[in-house]
């Protein structure tokens, strides 16, 4: 995966998001070591507790503030190399945090910072999270056919779920998609 731009992540329960959620962010942090880096999620979380962050917020008020701070530092330039992980945006979209993490998405697309959204697939089809689509960039867990293309606007023709054990996925990149299995993270950055 190219370390830049907007990244989103989403499957059904249990399709192994967390921990995808966290090899993706152990991987941009192994491409990009000495960048900022924030979470902003839940406390019960692989990736927040599994690495070092320069900034954790947990919870939607908590992360509505982080948000703010993290886009006025991606807007003046505070943030090259960085890494944004948003976890479980289902749980965070409040009025306020839904404002900022739309700033903040917009911010980082411009700026090349590098911004993971993790969140439940029907939730990417309106509003602020679809805005997390707008680098064309996603890895989609244990799809079927019309979610898939719900995320990437592709067709691929019927997808035996069934196959899928954890981890499967489709990748959504350079305008289209491919078929991958996750790997699980070996080393903490
Ligand atoms: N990439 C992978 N390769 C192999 N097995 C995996 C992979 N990802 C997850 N698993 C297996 O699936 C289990 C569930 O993974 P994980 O907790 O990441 O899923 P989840 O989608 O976050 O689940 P939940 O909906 O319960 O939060 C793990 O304990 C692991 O055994
Ligand atoms: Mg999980």
């Amino acid at each position: 995966m190219r370390p830049s731009g907007l990244w989103v992540l989403c499957g059904p329960p249990g399709s192994g998001r967390s921990t995808c959620l966290w090899t993706m962010a152990a991987a941009v942090r192994t491409a990009r070591p000495h960048g900022p880096s924030a979470y902003l999620g839940v406390a019960h979380s692989l990736a927040a507790t599994s690495m070092t962050w320069s900034m954790r917020a947990f919870g939607e008020e908590a992360v509505a503030q982080a948000a703010a701070t993290v886009g006025t530092d991606i807007e003046q330039g505070r943030f090259t190399g960085g890494l944004v992980v948003v976890e479980a945006l289902d749980e965070l979209l409040g009025d306020d945090a839904e404002d900022e993490l739309g700033r903040l998405f917009k911010m980082a697309r411009e700026a090349g910072v590098c911004v993971l959204v993790d969140g439940a697939i029907d939730k990417f089809n309106y509003g602020v999270p679809r805005l997390a689509l707008a680098s064309r960039q996603a890895i989609v867990l244990q799809p079927d056919a019309d979610e898939l293309e719900q995320i990437t606007g592709l067709a691929v023709g019927r997808i035996d779920r069934a196959r899928f054990p954890p981890g499967r996925a489709f990748l959504w990149a350079d305008a289209g998609v491919s078929l991958i299995q996750v790997a699980t993270p070996t080393e903490i950055p």
